[in-house]
């Protein structure tokens, strides 16, 4: 019996550590070095919020298994990147950016740790992002994203035994730079009614790095790989394009991204 209790309390014991290095590979860290601001993301995490996709005429990306297949420049990585989080102690956290939203108190992390560092860095100045602050008031509330119309389309004479088609048009908007692109995707709610705008940031895998910052060779993805990019003097700007797409997705990330520009820009005076 005692030996069954060590066993079992072995298994799990074993187990949880599983679950706290799965969760620590998943973790996208962001860490300040003297001339960047380098994030790292995991390269394997097919069902999170960083995955890998080939490139595709549409724009939309074909998501792939990248442990079985060779990741050169005709790939990259989709992040779904956060701007905000009710976990105070997130290793991407910023605790000086808080605020309320809806009764709990949400702190900057992921791009507002990194607009926060690049801004205290001096890869961007305080004057950029005030400007970008001001563009963010002039949008138009019929300029956002979210506001822009879904399209069904009925098929007629495609019924298939009864069943008729229909084809639902779901608008994406993206800017393409020379460091990446990001993407604004109207995708309808999980668990509403509507449709919401997501954001990605689209990073090419031949922009990658390796630990030791030199870039990452084409190949596939080793087990649990996780690879490095770096925002330096030459690519802060790509920063402003992402609070952009935030600004014109819809009414309620526009007001984040004023509040969060807002308490940076306080933290600097
Ligand atoms: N809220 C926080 N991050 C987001 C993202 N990437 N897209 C849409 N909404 C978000």
């Amino acid at each position: 019996m005692k030996r069954f209790i060590f066993v079992s309390l072995l298994s799990i014991a074993l187990a949880l550590n599983g679950i706290a290095a799965d969760t620590e590979y998943k973790q996208v860290l962001i860490s300040v070095t003297t001339n960047s601001i380098r994030i790292r993301l995991p390269l394997t995490d097919v069902t999170g919020k960083v995955r890998v996709k080939e490139l595709s005429p549409d724009g939309f990306g074909l998501p792939v298994a990248p442990t079985k297949t060779s990741l050169d420049k005709n790939f990259y990585l989709e992040w779904q990147i956060g701007y905000d989080t009710p976990e105070a102690d997130s290793p991407t956290v910023v605790p000086e950016i808080n605020f309320q939203r809806n009764g709990v108190t949400k702190y900057g992390h992921e791009l507002s740790k990194l607009i926060f560092e690049v801004v205290h860095n001096g890869l961007l100045s305080t004057n950029d992002l005030a400007r970008e602050l001001r563009k963010l008031k002039k949008i138009r509330p019929d300029e956002f994203e979210e506001s822009q119309p879904v399209q069904i389309e009925a098929v007629t004479n495609a019924a298939v035994d009864g069943f008729q088609s229909a084809i639902q048009r779901l608008p994406q908007f993206t800017k393409i730079t020379p460091f990446g692109s990001v993407q604004i995707q109207l995708k309808q709610k999980q668990r509403a009614v509507g449709y919401q705008a997501m954001v990605y940031v689209c990073l090419p895998l031949d922009e990658m790095l390796t630990m030791d910052g030199s870039p990452r060779p084409p190949g596939k993805a080793r087990s649990k790989e996780t690879v490095y990019y770096d925002f330096t003097r030459a690519n802060a700007a790509f920063l402003l394009d992402i609070i952009r797409a935030f600004g014109l997705a819809s009414q309620q990330h526009n007001a984040d991204m004023r509040e969060i520009l807002g308490k940076i820009l306080a933290t600097t005076r």
